[in-house]
């Protein structure tokens, strides 16, 4: 979860050297690396990181009958209803600081989202590059149920892989305590990656066949990975 990078302030110019402002779709399992890719490239290249899943835990904490059905979902580990989705998508990406372009964490999930972001790209002049960080399965279910994150700067540590300096708090805000996202227990993420495979599996030759998809190797240390991230992203 990354509560401040959610909806970035930040309207500088990016550094996108290739001329037409680019949508970075970051594709993969879940537990494949997207967020941890999608704050390097924030930071790195001032683009805004949007994660559908950051959006829907702000609202699943309201008091109102939509939080309750996103919260029944989230936990059940399936989708929300594209239409919702594609709106806040839609919303979201009409803000300011998205003029330049922007990273998409989680989103397409099915082909219905990802045939409506062709026709957002079209409409906002943006060029499209997926990028599918590839992880064998086995690993991601420990990458998830071993994930905690600072609740003050989103910072994603994993007790096995990336664990705090100190226990249970974030390096860089020691007051504070880590937390353990909800949908991360055993049960939800089984749940998690038969959705992903049921539902948005399919998008990686969605993306092939139309020229667009690139795939990053994702089980080596996250800067190399972010690597060749960045340079697909200034060569696409
Ligand atoms: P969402 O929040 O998008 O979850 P997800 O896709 O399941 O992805 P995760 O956030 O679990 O993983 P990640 O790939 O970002 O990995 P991370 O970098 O954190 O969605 C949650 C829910 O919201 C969905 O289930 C659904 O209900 C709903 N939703 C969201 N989008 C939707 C949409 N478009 N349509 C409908 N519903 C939607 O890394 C994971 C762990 O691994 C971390 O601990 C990290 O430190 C570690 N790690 C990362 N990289 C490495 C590495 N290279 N080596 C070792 N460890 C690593």
């Amino acid at each position: 979860m990354a509560p401040e990078a959610a909806v970035c302030e930040d309207d500088e110019p990016n550094s996108n050297q290739s001329g037409m402002p680019k949508i970075i779709v970051l594709m993969g399992a879940p537990g494949a690396g997207k967020g941890t890719q999608a704050r390097l490239l924030q930071e790195r290249l001032h683009l805004p990181q949007i994660s559908t899943g950051d959006i829907f835990r702000a609202l699943k904490n309201a008091q109102t009958p939509l939080a309750q059905e996103l919260r029944e979902i989230m936990e059940r580990g399936q989708l929300v209803p594209d239409e919702l989705t594609i709106r806040l998508v839609k919303e979201r990406t009409a803000q300011v600081d998205c003029r330049n372009g922007y990273i998409l964490d989680g989103f397409p999930r099915t082909p219905e989202q990802a045939r409506s972001l062709d026709g957002l790209a079209a409409e906002q002049d943006n060029t499209i590059v997926a990028i599918n960080i590839d992880v064998p399965l086995d690993l991601l279910e420990k990458r998830m149920t071993g994930r905690r994150n600072c609740p003050v700067c989103g910072e994603i540590y994993n007790i096995y892989f990336k664990p705090p300096k100190n226990d249970n708090v974030c390096d860089f805000h020691p007051e504070a305590q880590l937390v353990h996202r909800a949908d991360d227990n055993a049960e939800t993420v089984q749940a998690r990656l038969a959705t992903y495979e049921a539902k948005t599996r399919s998008l990686i030759e969605y993306y092939k066949s139309a020229g667009l998809l690139h795939s990053v190797a994702g089980t080596r240390e996250p800067g190399d990975i972010y690597g060749d991230i960045e340079r697909i992203v200034q060569q696409g």
